[in-house]
């Protein structure tokens, strides 16, 4: 078996390359023997073991004259050499005369020299025996024609790191048993499809470190026999077609450290037999639904150290039966794996997630990957609810073990890498503790919608007429609705679900939004202008041919029952001559203008409820609701609410019957930036209005005291549960922005909600609701 084979087949997929520059495996290897010739002057001749390129065993006579700053081959080099090393020495020719003399020469290392022209080496008669020529970290800057004529038996011919910025096409002519050929980290900036007719046998090329920035389409047709072909550290920003067509029998590719913006996945589907695939340090954003779609010999995929890459989307890695490892490490931004990212993955045994920036593997994930055996997850802010149910630890608590049990039985046997690294950085209680500690009763059972801190920044720039994409995501337990809001209040959702029509007009319009704000933001009344938006199903907004009117704070919102959690991001909008901050700026002045038109109105009172609706036309994330019932002599609390961006409307409910209410709406933007709220913060007035809610109806006689009385008591009892949790603290500075909102009063006149009755009562296993996912009330008096 080949070397190269044999490292394919282990299991480190980095190894896979480095198995090609170190094909033979140290340590394994018998001693050197003693070799009683005429050794040159500090040279070290020995009885060697080595390894042909194609694995087979000699004891080899070996003159080793490295690192003596030799400027002459030194002498007499005995008649049966096989491997003469000159490496690190300070040669710039040799006397082929000598070389000439050695029938039996297999393996010339004269790496590390001031070799400036390769036929100082290769030209007069043949070296019939040589195998292996290594002429690393010389000075080759061109290889002429024919340049290896000499070399007949040739197999092994390492080029890399020299100046070389052009290779005659038929340079290599002559080489036909050649199998292995470094040419990388030199200066190449094209690649000559010329170049390799000369290779039918060729297995390994190494072609990384130059500067090519886009490979011809059919340039590697005529490498047949090619196996391994490494594309590290080209500067690719993209790889055409058929760029890699007639690869028939390539089993192991790598663009590590290129520009790639998105999997390849057109030119991958000409290599149909790769089974190691190496993306990474690459520029790609996210892995998109279909980009590894039945690649079915594939066994090992890395998408490692990717600074931008953010999400991995549903049905990414779909139908790969092959599959055995994939590694996702590494990758800063990465907080988003969707639960239905990996389909048909039947022989996937390692995952490694290590060092990303995710919170959570959802238990779908866990429960697809039937084959699963360990899983890394260390140096990620794991948020140990119950998004990660799956990985607590089994306790007595009926209601939970049962489904859990029955779902993840298979999951639950997976081995943890570093269990001792993997701790929880949330919830607040169970912070640096082991996750394979935190028992399931400890893990609360639902959970709230959370937008990772990583995946949106808080400033984005574009051009003017560019194209702006958002992505926006989080998980949540039920799954969060998501929507994003636009500088002018829009509120703008995804396609409704199995619709494949994009947001368009029509769609955000049967999405309830109202747009009311005509005088201030003409452009939003009209249909026309939205057209160029688009939120995509999981949650990217993308606005193509962006102008300046569109600057502004965008808001996402990520909704479910239990809450909401929203995430800003003021975007600028600029041309090539204006600086930046000129965007930002405009819509601050925008946003200046603003209190003018919101007006507070009720819309419907009731005996405990009370409908209120505004309109502002602005996208204000931290507008908050406060209503307090006026009595003539009796001091009562304040409470207040956050409403969410994109809201209008909200159901005030548990209110008290025939009683006077006073409501006011603070409006915020809070996150246009830290100096626009402070200066905005203290000249802002409320809008306020007062209401009575309705009398309750005559009572009938046989009821007379009891409905009454209880509905009084249901309410005072409210009342003492909120001012006791005001009381204990929970509250939360009205100028923080981009924090978690927990929206349990929110009411939705679309979509009424739960409320706090439903709140208290519905609490999981009969204990108390937490105070961290529960009401967002305070005082404020
Ligand atoms: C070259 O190797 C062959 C076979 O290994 C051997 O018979 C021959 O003597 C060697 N030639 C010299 C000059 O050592
Ligand atoms: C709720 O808080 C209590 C302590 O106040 C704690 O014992 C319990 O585990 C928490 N439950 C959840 C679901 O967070
Ligand atoms: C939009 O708001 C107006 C008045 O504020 C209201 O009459 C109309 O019914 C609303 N439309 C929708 C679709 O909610
Ligand atoms: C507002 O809330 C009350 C009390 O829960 C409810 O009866 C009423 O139907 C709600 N109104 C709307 C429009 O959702």
């Amino acid at each position: 078996m080949r070397p190269a084979l044999v490292l394919l087949q282990s299991h480190c997929l980095l190894c896979v390359f480095g198995a090609v520059v170190v094909p033979v495996v140290l340590g394994s290897l018998p001693p050197a023997l003693p070799w009683h010739v005429s050794c040159p002057v500090r040279c070290v001749c020995q009885i060697k073991p080595w390894f042909s390129p194609d694995s087979v065993y000699h004891e080899a006579p070996t003159v080793d004259c490295s690192d003596l700053l030799l400027t002459k081959l030194p002498l007499p080099i005995p008649e049966n050499t096989h491997t003469l090393r000159l490496q690190s020495n300070l040669l710039s020719g040799l006397d082929t005369a000598v070389l000439h003399g050695l029938p039996n020469l297999t393996d010339l290392d004269v790496s590390q020299n001031r070799f400036s022209h390769v036929r100082t080496i290769t030209q007069s008669s043949s070296l019939l025996s040589l195998l292996s020529l290594h002429l690393e970290e010389n000075h080759l800057s061109h290889l002429p024609e024919d340049s290896f004529l000499s070399l007949p038996a040739l197999q092994e011919l390492f080029l890399s790191h020299n100046n070389l910025h052009s290779i005659a096409p038929g340079a290599f002519t002559g080489l036909d048993s050649l199998l292995r050929l470094h040419i990388n980290n030199n200066r190449l900036t094209t690649v000559d499809p010329q170049w390799f007719k000369a290779l039918p046998r060729l297995e390994v090329l190494m072609l990384g470190g130059n500067p090519v920035e886009a490979l011809p389409e059919r340039g590697f047709i005529a490498l047949k026999s090619l196996r391994s072909l490494v594309l590290g550290g080209m500067g690719l920003r993209g790889l055409a077609e058929k760029a890699l067509e007639g690869l028939e029998g390539l089993e192991s590719l790598s663009f590590y450290d290129n520009l790639l913006t998105k999997v390849p996945t057109q030119a991958l589907r000409r290599v149909p037999g790769l089974k190691f695939l190496d993306l990474n340090k690459n520029r790609i954003k996210l892995i998109e639904t279909g980009d590894f779609q039945d690649m079915i010999h594939l066994k090992e995929l890395g998408l490692n150290n990717m600074e931008e890459l953010v999400s991995i989307e549903r049905a990414a890695l779909e139908n790969l039966p092959e599959l055995t490892k994939l590694e996702i490490t590494n990758n800063p931004r990465l907080s988003y794996i969707h639960p239905q990212a990996f389909l048909q993955l039947s022989r996937l045994e390692s995952l490694m997630l290590n060092s990303n920036s995710l919170s959570a593997l959802h238990q779908h994930i866990m429960l697809s990957l039937p084959s699963l055996q360990e899983v890394s997850l260390h140096s990620n802010p794991l948020r140990c609810d119950c998004l990660f149910h799956w990985a607590a630890k089994q306790t007595a608590h009926p209601h939970i073990e049962k489904t859990i049990q029955t779902e993840t039985q298979t999951a639950r046997v997976v081995r943890f890498i570093q269990p001792q690294a993997t701790l929880c950085s949330e919830p607040p209680e169970l912070r640096a503790r082991r996750v394979r500690d935190v028992t399931s009763g400890e893990m609360s059972a639902s959970c709230l919608p959370m937008i990772p801190v990583s995946s949106l920044p808080s400033y984005v720039g574009v051009r003017e007429g560019g194209k702006l994409v958002l992505h926006c995501r989080a998980l949540a337990d039920p799954p969060p609705e998501l929507y994003w809001v636009t500088p002018s209040g829009l509120k703008l959702s995804p396609p409704s679900k199995g619709s494949p029509v994009p947001t368009s007009c029509k769609s955000l319009t049967s999405e309830g939004i109202n747009h009311t704000s005509a005088s201030s933001a003409p452009d939003d009344t009209a249909c026309q202008p939205f057209k160029h938006y688009q939120v995509l199903p999981e949650g990217t907004l993308e606005i193509s041919k962006i102008t300046p009117r569109e600057a502004g704070l965008y808001t996402c919102v990520a909704e479910n029952a239990l809450g909401a959690d929203t995430r800003s991001v003021t975007v600028g909008v600029h041309d090539r001559i204006k600086k930046r901050k000129r965007g930002a700026a405009a819509n601050l002045k925008k946003f200046l203008q603003f209190r003018a038109d919101a007006r507070l109105e009720v819309r419907e009172v009731g005996e405990h409820f009370a409908i209120l609706s505004w309109q502002s036309g602005h996208n204000l994330p931290s507008t908050r609701l406060s209503w307090q019932a006026i009595y003539s002599n009796v001091h009562t609390p304040t409470y207040t609410t956050r409403i969410l961006a994109g809201t209008q409307s909200f159901n005030l409910t548990h209110l008290q019957a025939e009683t006077f209410y006073r409501v006011c709406l603070h409006l915020g933007s809070g996150e246009v930036t830290k100096h626009a709220s402070r200066s905005l913060g203290g000249s802002k007035k409320p809008q306020c209005v007062s209401f009575r809610t309705k009398d309750v109806p005559e009572p009938q006689p046989s009821l007379q005291l009891n409905p009454q009385l209880t509905s009084t008591a249901v309410t005072l009892l409210l009342l003492a549960l909120i001012l006791l949790l005001a009381g204990q603290g929970w509250d939360t500075e009205p100028g923080e922005g981009t924090g978690k909102h927990h929206m349990t009063l929110h009411q939705d006149i679309q979509r009424p909600k739960a409320v706090i009755i439903n709140q208290k009562t519905k609490g999981r296993d009969g204990h108390e609701p937490n105070l961290s996912e529960k009401l967002l009330l305070h005082q404020d008096c």
